[in-house]
């Protein structure tokens, strides 16, 4: 089978595990990690909507390292040692299983990826390296061009901009639903990766296939 996508991929949370760097200190943190690390993330993603909302831009190494000291104050403080191993960790996260495999199907068959993401291009060099996608990624866009983070219609149009194609020419995938929400609107293809069987929102935004995981993007 052949394809006439471009596959563009969310990063953080679509290839790589964010809750694989608390997970490396669970026994540090002790019993309230997986809400600590669930409190991270959604700090994470709020800060980088409030920034772009009131017309401000602060990269996402900071939002990750301000939204961490918020959650481990919720719940009691961490040591200034393990600020700095979640910190690292988070540099060098897990990639989800199915996505090397996805990603080396797809060049095999021809077709050119990519990731977009909100990371920093220098976070998403080391995520890139260290999950060893090299290979099988062919570019890698950050927001930080667009100083804006997503859903700003401007971050995605940077895919447009730096691959000189055009939207319908665009599978975009993504874990995030707000995310497709986002690339639907700016007129990609979009594939949300419904990993956790979520319920559907954004449903006027709505995808053009939802999967349970990167397998068989061909297919659809
Ligand atoms: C990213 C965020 C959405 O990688 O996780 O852009």
């Amino acid at each position: 089978m052949t394809t006439n996508y471009i596959y563009v991929f969310d990063a953080y949370g679509t290839l790589f595990d964010v809750h694989s760097a608390v997970g490396r200190f669970q026994a540090d943190i002790g019993a309230h990690a997986v809400a600590m690390s669930d409190m991270w993330r959604i700090k994470q993603l709020e800060y980088t909507w409030t920034r772009t909302l009131m017309g401000e831009y602060r990269d996402f190494r900071v939002l990750t390292a301000e939204a961490l000291d918020y959650a481990a104050g919720r719940f009691g403080g961490i040591s200034a040692a393990l600020r700095e191993k979640l910190l690292s960790a988070y540099e060098r996260l897990d990639a989800y299983p199915d996505a090397v495999p996805a990603l080396r199907s797809l060049k095999e068959r021809g077709a050119r990826t990519a990731i977009l993401s909100n990371g920093t291009p220098q976070m998403l060099r080391t995520a890139v390296e260290s999950a060893g996608f090299s290979d099988v990624i062919d570019h890698v866009l950050s927001v930080d061009a667009a100083q804006k983070y997503k859903t700003a219609q401007e971050t995605y149009a940077l895919v447009e901009q730096a691959l000189h194609t055009s939207r319908n020419a665009i599978s975009f995938q993504s874990s995030n639903r707000w995310d497709i929400a986002g690339a639907t609107k700016f007129g990609f293809r979009t594939v949300w990766i419904n990993r956790a069987g979520h319920a559907d929102e954004y449903l006027d935004l709505p995808p053009h296939a939802v999967v349970k995981s990167l397998d068989n993007l061909l297919t659809l």
